[in-house]
């Protein structure tokens, strides 16, 4: 009798196993295979939301690049579900088109631009502007949302337009845009080195580079491709993976919230 024979629990097991860490895998490969592949122009809408002076956001970028025009950007473009992806550090020249959600929409008579980096990730929601996923747009039919950090010490707080004696308000919340990918040479903070790069003391959980080309030694890799899905900490505290460090979740929980309102 061949020692394994008596022993049918051993292959069953191992079979089983197999079976188990096979399956483990698909929701990577599939999430892997997931992310928008976007032109480096097009239309794309934008919104705004509130990110803190100072605030270290998804990507991990200095604090002081708060001080110049940050966004985030929608989740399956951004290529990461949390901390940083691909899109860390990337520069996007954003020209504002139209309103559209209001009645009639509107067409601005100035022509406004803004050139921003991306240091956050606006995350994947089943309605709202950063829905895109490959296989449906959001409700503007664009795949992109930038979510522009404003107000800001580095955008005039009217750069908005706006037609207040007609429409009753000012903040249309969302609009129609043009994007072009534009080289962070193009972005105001590029001659502060400070804003450059990402925080050092987070090491290796931070990505932000300095002018991201697609290289991929330029360019950050996907943290959650690399590392999975950290954890759902939000509603039980500070607990703290010992596979991820303690900023990473703080920021998205900050940024989920941020991206509600
Ligand atoms: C951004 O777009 C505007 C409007 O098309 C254009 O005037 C401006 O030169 C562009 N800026 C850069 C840096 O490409
Ligand atoms: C995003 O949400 C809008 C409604 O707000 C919906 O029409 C659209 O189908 C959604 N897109 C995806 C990809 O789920
Ligand atoms: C956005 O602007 C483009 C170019 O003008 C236009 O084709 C598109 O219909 C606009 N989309 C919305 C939702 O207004
Ligand atoms: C541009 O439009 C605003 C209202 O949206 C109006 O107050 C302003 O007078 C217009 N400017 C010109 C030069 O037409
Ligand atoms: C990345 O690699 C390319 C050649 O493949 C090189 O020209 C470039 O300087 C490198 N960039 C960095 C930041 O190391």
């Amino acid at each position: 009798m061949l020692p394994w024979s008596n022993s049918s629990a051993t292959p069953l097991s191992q079979l089983l196993s197999f079976i188990f860490t096979f399956l483990s895998f698909l929701p990577r490969i599939s999430w892997a295979l997931d992310w928008i592949d976007y032109s480096p122009d097009g239309f794309a809408t934008m919104t705004h939301y509130s990110l803190p002076e100072n605030f270290i956001a998804a990507c991990g970028c200095t604090s002081t690049s708060t001080n110049y025009p940050t966004a985030a950007m929608n989740q399956m473009a951004y290529g990461s579900s949390t901390s940083y992806g691909p899109a860390c550090g990337q520069c996007f020249n954003l020209t504002l088109l139209n309103s559209f959600l209001s009645n009639p929409p509107f067409y601005p008579n100035v022509t406004k631009s803004v050139v921003i980096k991306i240091t956050d990730l606006c995350p994947l929601s089943h309605s709202g502007w950063c829905n895109a996923t490959t296989h449906g747009p959001n409700a503007a039919g664009h795949y992109l949302n930038f979510d522009l950090a404003w107000p800001s010490s580095s955008i005039p707080n009217d750069f908005f337009p706006s037609n207040e004696p007609f429409y009753g308000y000012t903040d249309f919340g969302v609009w129609n845009i043009s994007y072009q990918s534009v080289s962070c040479t193009n972005w105001e903070g590029w001659n502060h080195a400070a804003a450059l790069g990402s925080v050092a003391n987070l090491g290796y959980s931070a990505c932000c580079p300095g002018n991201p080309t697609g290289n991929t030694n330029d360019t950050c890799p996907s943290y959650s491709d690399n590392n999975g899905i950290p954890p759902d900490t939000q509603t039980s505290g500070f607990a703290i993976s010992s596979s991820i460090s303690f900023l990473p979740i703080v920021t998205l929980a900050v940024s989920l919230l941020s991206h509600m309102l």
